[in-house]
């Protein structure tokens, strides 16, 4: 079992390697990055190369370890108690599986399990899914059986950095970190995106991009999918490459820059910078 990339998908050589490292040590990979730098779609990705059905557990600030593997639904039972309903009887029917419990229970085949944005859940719960992750079993009180992974599911788990993940955790992890993509990589992924785009336009348009994310200050740089979604309105718009190269970043602001600059501030400091180099250049 192998990952190579996709047509949709542009994995660079040292990406391919960690997750192939991964899926050979059956460790789960820990997937790190600039948000939009494509950690959340490299599972998807992952699955469809590998024609693996995916499992998707998108982490919140509520979500505890133990909805990974089950939950067990007291309420449905005691209002079927009170309708006299026979289900009642057995505690299997109230047992709701987990994302973990239908990672490991997809058998006969293998799966990809996404655990989405881990850094969102509180400081307990990486620590809270050691052994679970380690062993891939665990054990439901309620019904006294255990769930155990007949093959291994491919597990990726990304984060955003918010918070600090613990040793005993990172330890159990093949970790990789998705540098930002430098031009030529910026512009295949352009072009996996939108085949029919205009060199030039693709030209400028990354000149603008990454003269954009130089800007000392910003606050929040533009990443992949901002600069994604500006080259779709440019070229919805219709916007030229040479009213692109007109409008130079330092003297003024680039057109549709809702798309990549998502705060006043940034806004306030472009506009700033526009002003002295135009009083500059007079
Ligand atoms: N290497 C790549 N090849 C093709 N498309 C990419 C690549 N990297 C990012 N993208 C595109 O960028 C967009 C954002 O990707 P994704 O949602 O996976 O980012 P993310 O790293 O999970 O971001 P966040 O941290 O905000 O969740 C997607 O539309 C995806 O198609
Ligand atoms: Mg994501």
């Amino acid at each position: 079992m192998r990952f190579d990339g996709t047509k949709s998908y542009i994995a660079t050589e040292d990406l391919t390697v960690a997750v192939n490292a991964a899926i050979n040590l059956q460790r789960p990979l820990l997937v790190k990055g600039e948000p939009g730098t494509g950690k959340t779609i490299l599972a998807h990705e992952i699955a469809a190369a590998l024609k693996l059905p995916l499992l998707t557990w998108h982490i919140k600030s509520t979500t505890k370890a133990q909805h990974g593997l089950y939950e067990y639904d007291a309420v449905a039972r005691l209002r079927d108690g009170q309708l006299g309903d026979a289900k009642v009887k057995d505690i299997a029917n109230y047992i709701r599986p987990g994302k973990l419990w239908q990672a490991f229970t997809s058998a006969p085949q293998k799966s990809v399990l996404l655990i989405d944005e881990i850094d969102k859940a509180d400081i307990e719960f990486p620590n809270d899914l050691l052994l679970e992750l380690d062993r891939m079993e665990f054990f439901v009180y309620e019904t006294g059986q255990t769930i155990k992974a007949e093959s291994r599911p491919i597990v990726l788990i990304t984060s955003n950095n918010e918070k600090e993940l613990p040793d005993a955790f990172l330890r159990r992890c093949f970790f990789h970190y998705i540098r930002f993509p430098d031009r030529e990589t910026m512009e295949r992924i352009i072009q996996v995106h939108f085949p029919d785009v205009k060199k030039n336009l693709v030209r400028d348009a990354l000149n603008a991009f990454f003269e954009l994310r130089e800007v000392p200050g910003l606050k929040k740089r533009p990443t992949t999918s901002e600069l994604l979604d500006w080259i779709k309105l440019l070229m919805s718009d219709d916007i030229s490459a040479e009213a692109l190269r007109a409008k130079d970043v330092k003297t003024v602001l680039p057109p549709l820059h809702g798309a990549l600059v998502k705060n006043e501030q940034d806004v306030h400091l472009l506009e700033r910078l526009a002003f002295l180099s135009r009083r500059e250049g007079r």
